[in-house]
């Protein structure tokens, strides 16, 4: 029994100290929300997003905030597991990246994109969803077979995830012609241009 309260009263100050988070949710379809909406929900999460990704204790996954982001909101699910992506460019990669060109040459070595993600369940909470890196290195060296791209992922909690190069690159070497970047949706792109 006395086990029982103390397994509750934990319970509880965990609910208490994460009441910022519980109201990060939605009644509106995950597929109707607007990118409005979408950035609403992603301002409320924001602050506990990154800082579970900064757990990592790498630079990289708390440098990247203070790179540009290369789209206008979170775009709308449709890839990385129909989740809501949100991308940043270094300084090396902004201006190529947010050319979105389709007929690009090589991305500068140097590059490096990074990409939040969250999603929304079905009763309407939002959940966090992995960090992802590509990070372009010189032609013909360690990641020759992968577009020149070094692919990593941290999880919401910063750990460092064990992923395939060549399950990244499988999809994102489909984008030949676009140096394997596939680029936020249309409607979220930055007007630079
Ligand atoms: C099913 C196909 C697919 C797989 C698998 C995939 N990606 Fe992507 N990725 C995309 C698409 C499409 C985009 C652009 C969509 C967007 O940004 O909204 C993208 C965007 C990105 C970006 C932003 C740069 C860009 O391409 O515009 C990064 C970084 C990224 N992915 C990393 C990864 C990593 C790391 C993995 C492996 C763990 C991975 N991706 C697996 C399809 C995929």
């Amino acid at each position: 029994m006395r086990k029982l309260l103390a397994a509750t009263t934990f319970m509880g100050a965990m609910f208490a100290s994460s009441a910022v988070w519980a109201a990060c949710t939605t009644d509106v379809k995950k597929d109707d929300l607007t990118a409005e909406q979408a950035t609403g929900l992603y301002e409320c999460i924001k602050e506990k997003l990154q800082a579970g990704y900064a757990a990592s204790g790498d630079a990289r996954t708390t440098e990247y905030k203070s790179w540009k982001p290369a789209a206008t909101a979170p775009a709308a699910p449709g890839t990385h597991g129909k989740r809501f992506l949100y991308t940043f460019a270094n300084d090396v990669a902004f201006e190529e990246y947010t050319k979105y060109s389709d007929e690009r040459g090589p991305m500068p070595v140097g590059s490096v994109l990074a990409k939040e993600s969250f999603n929304v369940n079905k009763k309407g909470a939002v959940k966090h969803g992995p960090l992802f890196f590509m990070t372009k290195v010189a032609a013909g060296g360690e990641a020759k077979d992968f577009g020149d791209w070094v692919y990593a992922a941290y999880s919401p909690k910063g750990k460092p995830m064990k992923i395939s190069q060549k399950f990244c690159h499988g999809c994102h070497g489909a984008y030949d012609d676009q140096d394997s970047m596939g680029y936020p949706d249309e409607d979220v792109r930055l007007k630079t241009n």
